[in-house]
């Protein structure tokens, strides 16, 4: 822009100057700063709104899911496959303990084992889990007894409700693979979202870290 004299354009300074510099009132500057405020305002959203879910997905498995991992063991096995399972998801893990242990024998855990499956009896348990609410994905691990999850597992599975629940179970075997442990599941826990299971055998579970991974990456259930 031209001006004619000296004069013009120190009148014309005077004029607009103080409205970029400082709030005098003038409407030019109070429009300035509140388009500022907005565009502020919104940047600030759209940080805030990201920031959540990045935490939550570099916190847990499978794109910020809560997962929890619940098993039995009596020998160890099933206890070796858990330790694998929480490692590669970082979920919270519990190991069930009933309040009378069983047996150190083989076959009089067996026997108790049988009576208790064919009476449908469910042991109290001295550890468990109170409350199911904040998880998505629950792994359910156990023994193969008698073809299906220990007794146990068992009194777990009838102590909460699945609905809407992930569930995926996992079983340490010495031949009947998962039995009919995934039929059982289904029918006890009907509105649970089942997820294929992994049966490895007893004496293997320790070394079978990537036969764990591949079924749980087929998954999408890595942590990231
Ligand atoms: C009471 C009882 C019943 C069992 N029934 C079976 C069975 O039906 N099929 C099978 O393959 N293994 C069976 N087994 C072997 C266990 O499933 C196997 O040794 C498992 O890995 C033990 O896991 P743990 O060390 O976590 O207790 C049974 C073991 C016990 C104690």
């Amino acid at each position: 822009m031209k001006f004619k004299d000296r004069k013009t354009f120190l009148r014309v300074r005077e004029a607009v100057l103080p409205s970029m510099t400082e709030d005098t009132g003038n409407p030019n500057f109070i429009r300035q700063k509140r388009l500022l405020s907005i565009i502020l305002a919104g940047l600030m959203a759209a940080v805030w709104m990201m920031l959540p879910a990045h935490i939550a997905a570099a916190e847990t498995a499978s794109g910020g899911e809560n997962v929890l991992i619940v098993y039995y063991s009596r020998t160890g096995n099933t206890r070796a496959m858990a330790n694998h399972v929480q490692a590669f998801t970082g979920g919270d893990i519990v190991e069930l303990e009933p309040a009378e242990p069983y047996p150190a024998e083989y076959r009089a855990t067996t026997e108790q084992a049988k009576k208790e499956l064919e009476a449908d009896f469910k042991p109290p348990l001295k550890v468990t889990v109170d409350d199911i609410a904040p998880y998505d994905v629950i792994f359910v691990g156990s023994p193969c007894w008698w073809g299906t999850f220990a007794s146990p597992v068992r009194t777990f599975l009838s102590q909460h409700d699945f609905s809407g629940k992930k569930l995926v179970p996992f079983i340490t075997h010495e031949g009947s693979g998962m039995g009919k442990s995934t039929e059982d599941l289904k029918s006890l826990c009907p509105q649970a979202v089942m997820f294929e299971g992994l049966a490895v055998r007893g004496r293997e579970a320790e070394n079978a870290k990537p036969q764990i991974e591949q079924w749980l990456k087929q998954m999408g259930m890595i942590r990231s």
